[in-house]
């Protein structure tokens, strides 16, 4: 049994970890200053003796005692890192700094749930490890972005000064129950338009294609990776390489919900990529770990989530 702290823990995928730790037997400290995450993702958690949900900033210091700490603390959908985007920036770098600092005085194992945006909008396909990426170091969406490619550098910097034990996992497009329903995420969009009855919106002309990782498979792989030995940092991809294009994923939606939704076109947004794709050979060869979630059974789940969730 480990004690390890989740930072954004009440967050989508944080909560999702919180409850798989928490399974395997271990302590779990969740932090979150419920920006984007919400007390009703881990409320049935609070029962458990091994669970403790803490209010707290990760922009400021943190001092507790644990072995391990996965580093989730992040607005990640467009609406909610734009609307206070120096906030974004700094929970990413401060919140990294901070965090890294405390995982230094309690030698503690530290993951950081990077992301694909790294990547920015890319000119290989799909990305690998390797590939340093295109960012906009001055967009709308450079907060993230380039606060995600900070927090990375400072990863490293740790590891390579202080010796830290780290691990980065670049996460793509994942998808599942406790999104926010508003965030602006696309899977999560385009099920509430149509269970509303809404037609469903999609930007340009829907051939942008993505890959969506269902969230089972995503936690599993975070989890395998911070068991991957000492020296082993990463980055490693993590995401579905199955990739559909957007009007593909409008249309499985409305067949699914049994929608009568039309689709309407949308300016595209600023720097939004044409084309994203994880290339996961190092997931595949260093954790034995793939996705195994088809697109359609975790939609299913995601309806009958967002289903219940409207009622
Ligand atoms: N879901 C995805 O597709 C995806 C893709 C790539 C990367 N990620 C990364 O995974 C992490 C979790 O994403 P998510 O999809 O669960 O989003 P989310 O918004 O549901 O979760 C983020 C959590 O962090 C909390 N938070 C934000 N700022 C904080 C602060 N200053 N102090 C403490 N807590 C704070 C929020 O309240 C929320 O609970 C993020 O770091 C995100 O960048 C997610």
């Amino acid at each position: 049994m480990q004690r390890i702290l989740i930072t954004g823990g009440a967050g989508f995928l944080g909560s999702h970890l919180c409850e798989r730790l928490l399974e395997q037997g271990h302590e779990v400290l969740c932090v979150d200053n419920f920006y984007t995450g919400r007390r009703q993702n881990v409320a049935h958690l609070v029962d458990n003796p091994r669970f403790e949900l803490m209010r707290h900033d990760v922009t400021f210091p943190l001092y507790v005692e644990v072995d391990a700490i996965y580093n989730l603390a992040c607005p990640a959908s467009p609406v909610h890192y734009q609307f206070d985007p120096v906030q974004t920036t700094k929970t990413s770098v401060h919140g990294a700094i901070n965090m890294l600092g405390l995982a230094k005085r309690v030698r503690a194992r530290i993951l950081q749930a990077s992301t694909s945006e790294v990547y920015g909008d890319p000119e290989v396909h799909p990305q690998r490890e390797e590939y340093w990426g295109r960012v906009n170091p001055i967009g709308p969406r450079s907060c993230y972005d380039e606060g995600k490619r900070c927090a990375e550098t400072l990863f490293f910097d740790y590891f390579r000064q202080h010796a830290l034990d780290i691990k980065v996992a670049r996460i793509f497009n994942t998808y599942g129950p406790r999104m926010h329903p508003n965030d602006g995420r696309v899977v999560s969009n385009f099920i509430v338009q149509a269970l509303q009855g809404k037609d469903i919106t999609i930007f340009g002309d829907g051939n942008q294609t993505r890959s969506f990782c269902y969230v089972d498979d995503l936690i599993e792989a975070m989890i395998r990776l911070m068991g991957t030995e000492k020296g082993f940092t990463g980055p490693v991809n993590i995401g579905n390489p199955g990739e559909f294009t957007i009007r593909q994923l409008a249309e499985l939606v409305i067949e699914l919900t049994g929608a009568k939704s039309k689709l309407i076109s949308m300016p595209l947004p600023t720097d939004d990529p044409k084309q994203r794709q994880p290339d996961i050979g190092l997931a595949r060869s260093k954790l034995q770990w793939e996705p195994k979630v088809p697109l359609v059974e975790g939609l299913k789940r995601t309806i009958a989530y967002f289903a219940a969730l409207l009622k």
